[in-house]
């Protein structure tokens, strides 16, 4: 297999970033997401997929609550990628000091977002590194000039430090999701 032609491929394909937050009970927590995409063409049932990883803390929210709430970053947001993107909820409450309100499914919305979608888990697959979660869009929110911020544009505007850290994070994450994936395929 040519893995420098597959990491080619899928590395040039622009991703959109988002925050997923989440709250299960008195615990709420969020994390950045590029695994996002549209599951439905049927405007008046629309749908997400999303995937994560089976070690975050966000994980475990949405699989107790059966919910979380996606929202689109502009490139207003970069200081929401280092909040929510590099250090784990389960120490820090990611969301102090954000003003956030409620929603229908109980997921904590960022009130500066723009643009956001409060989802409804419907099913979920174990693919040993990842769980992906299916949701029905139950309400949504667009303002009406959102343009999003890709991976690209922030990697373009980042400090040098938070550059360093996040492939630091990549790397060790990526070495145990290898585990994991072998795992899965010897089951
Ligand atoms: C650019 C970027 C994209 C990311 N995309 C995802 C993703 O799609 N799925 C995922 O599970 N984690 C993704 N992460 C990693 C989580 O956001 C990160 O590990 C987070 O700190 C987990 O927080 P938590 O443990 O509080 O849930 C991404 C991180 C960055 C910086």
């Amino acid at each position: 297999m040519n893995r420098d032609a597959a990491d080619r491929i899928l590395s040039g394909v622009q991703r959109q970033l988002w925050v997923l937050t989440s709250a299960s009970g008195e615990r709420r927590g969020g994390l950045i997401a590029t695994f996002v995409c549209r599951a439905s063409i049927v405007k008046a049932m629309p749908r997400v997929l999303v995937s994560l990883s089976i070690r975050h803390h966000s994980t475990n929210l949405v699989r107790e609550s059966g919910a979380f709430a996606l929202h689109l970053l502009t490139d207003q947001d970069c200081d929401l990628v280092w909040r929510f993107g590099l250090v784990s909820g389960r120490e820090i409450d990611k969301l102090a000091g954000l003003e956030v309100r409620g929603s229908v499914t109980g997921s904590p919305v960022l009130s500066r977002s723009a643009a956001w979608l409060d989802c409804r888990v419907e099913t979920s697959m174990d693919t040993g590194d990842r769980e992906v979660f299916l949701a029905e869009v139950v309400e949504a929110s667009a303002g009406s000039d959102v343009v999003p911020l890709t991976v690209d544009e922030v990697l373009a505007k980042a400090p040098a430090d938070k550059v360093a850290r996040m492939d630091e994070l990549f790397a060790q994450d990526a070495a145990v999701d290898s585990r994991l994936i072998e795992a899965f395929r010897c089951r």
